[in-house]
């Protein structure tokens, strides 16, 4: 019953035969016979398989995604338009402009990765956000090429970034923006809902208690292509009216939990520095164009990186059931492993994250063996407030990696509380930290490199903050990449 309908390479599709559980990939593979997109690793990674999506409700417009087929379910997709490589060209017989930028700089050369590739290039064609040399090597962090090198490829983004040519494509981020319709999809392998309602949601959610909320199903996709499992109910939150960044009424911000980082991290940048820090080494363009802020807090991962740098802001997770909404400190969310304080029939709605406050201090850290696409070994956001007598009046340190959910570390908290704001009270504060964590040692990190890590950071957070009280995106070395055709609106890292 229902059927999942949308648009590809501009042709109206209604798919008869798949299972909510058919990852996209799958299904233009398979169904479509679309066999340019192509599976390299079925889990974010590589980039292969990057098809892009009209998103209709991105902060600045309606404009294309860059996503991994591999990871998003088939209903996911409901009354969204998808391009594929096929569909970049398909009748002019030209190449479009991110082709023909990969031709120019000899982008290519076995070809497995080109036509993921060409669509990351496609999405840079089109946008309209880009203003620093680094958010092109970001576009492009999600992309492996195992042969010809990065250098041709990143001169081909240099080539078509922002360029937006008067097409058919521009013309449909031009045209008014069409609603995310609902979807109830049951077959015999199992259900998929997306409602755009609250009471939608709540009425399945009542019927059907094995339910699985999904939103950008970056890490529930994980699920379905590695772990082999099949969901019988799968239900979207990606309709429902939780998407934004919005000032809060007393101040601060309200981050709707179908955010999708990538808005976040442009919504952050400058009002929310910590924020925006955490999110520049977190996944790929692809992976960020997709995730949300609830879904990252809702796996409870011990490793999640947003849940540090919210815990060290005073964020309060808003948790909406049938009855209403109901407001829990960030803190008391996680409850165990993986766990949340989430009961049956609940969803989370958003974060509200308090303003920093003029006398803040605060920053945000990932350490990780890899710079891109790497999970954190250890991830913190660490806040303070320091008074004109340069006294420190109040703390708040969130840690990942250090313990089985993302925490606060009170005894480093009350060792800086009411001292000096200076480099011996931030040692005493990192000798705290051992009586506030017992980390554990695996494949990541030993339990000796954790807490080391973390000690250094609190008091490397003191020596960074004293210079700039929120400090911006972490200076970053991307000058092997620079070229001297580098659009001349994107400043130079030392810019910023
Ligand atoms: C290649 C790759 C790289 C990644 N890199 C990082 C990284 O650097 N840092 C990091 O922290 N994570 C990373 N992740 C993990 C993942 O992308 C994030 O956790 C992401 O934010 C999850 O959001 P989602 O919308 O895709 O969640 P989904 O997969 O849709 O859902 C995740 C879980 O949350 C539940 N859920 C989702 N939304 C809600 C809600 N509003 N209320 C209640 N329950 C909800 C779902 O039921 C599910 O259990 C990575 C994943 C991949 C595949
Ligand atoms: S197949 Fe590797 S990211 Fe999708
Ligand atoms: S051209 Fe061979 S993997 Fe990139």
């Amino acid at each position: 019953m229902g059927t999942v309908q949308f648009h590809l390479n501009g042709e109206a599709v209604t798919v008869t035969d798949a299972t909510p559980n058919t990852t996209l990939l799958d299904w233009l593979r398979r169904d479509a016979r679309l066999t340019g997109t192509k599976e390299g690793c079925a889990e974010g990674d590589c980039g292969a398989c990057t098809v892009a999506v009209l998103d209709a409700e991105a902060p600045e417009g309606p404009t294309w995604r860059a996503i991994n087929s591999c990871l998003v379910l088939l209903p996911l997709v409901h009354g969204q338009r998808v391009v594929t490589v096929e569909g970049l060209a398909p009748r002019t017989g030209a190449l479009h402009p991110a082709q023909q930028a990969m031709v120019d700089t000899l982008g290519s050369q076995c070809g497995y990765c080109t036509p993921g590739v060409v669509m990351s290039l496609f999405e840079a064609t089109y946008r309209q956000d880009l203003r620093s040399p680094w958010q092109l090597d970001d576009q492009l962090s999600g992309n492996l090429c195992r042969c010809t090198g990065y250098r041709p490829i990143r001169d081909a983004a240099t080539q078509v970034a922002g360029t937006r040519p008067a097409d058919g494509f521009s013309a449909a981020m031009a045209a008014p923006a069409a609603e995310q319709p609902a979807l109830r999809w049951v077959t015999e392998a199992g259900e998929a809902h997306i409602p755009t309602d609250f009471d939608a949601l709540f009425d399945v959610l009542d019927r059907r208690p094995d339910a699985r909320l999904i939103c950008g199903a970056t890490d529930l996709g994980l699920d379905v292509t590695k772990q082999g499992k099949r969901f019988e109910c799968l239900v979207s939150l990606q309709g429902l009216p939780l998407r934004g960044v919005t000032l809060a009424p007393g101040g601060g911000w309200r981050i709707g939990a179908t955010t999708r980082l990538s808005d976040l991290e442009l919504a952050t940048e400058h009002a929310l520095p910590p924020v925006a820090r955490m999110l520049r080494f977190f996944g790929s363009r692809q992976i960020k164009n997709r995730a949300t802020v609830g879904g990252n807090l809702c796996n409870a991962s011990p490793i999640g990186d947003l849940a540090p740098v919210l815990l060290s802001l005073g964020a309060v997770a808003v948790i909406r059931g049938r009855a209403g909404e109901r407001r829990l400190p960030l803190a008391d969310f996680f409850v165990a492993y993986r766990k949340t304080a989430l009961a049956a029939g609940e969803i989370l709605a958003a974060v509200e994250v308090p303003p920093l406050g003029a006398d803040a201090k605060a920053s945000a850290y990932k350490v990780s063996k890899r710079r891109e696409m790497d999970i954190s070994a250890v991830a913190c956001g660490l806040w303070v407030a320091v008074d004109a007598q340069q006294t420190i009046t109040a703390a708040r340190f969130g840690f990942g990696g250090m313990a089985a959910t993302p925490a606060r570390a009170p005894a480093a908290e009350a060792a800086v509380v009411g001292q000096p704001f200076s480099a011996a009270t931030f040692a005493a504060a990192a000798d705290a930290l051992r009586s506030d964590f017992t980390p554990l040692s695996d494949h990541r990190g030993s339990a000796w490199y954790r807490m080391t890590v973390a000690t250094n950071l609190l008091k490397g957070f003191f020596h960074e903050v004293r210079e700039t009280a929120v400090p911006l995106l972490a200076a970053r070395p991307s000058g092997t990449l620079l070229t001297p055709d580098d659009p001349a609106d994107l400043p130079t890292e030392g810019a910023r």
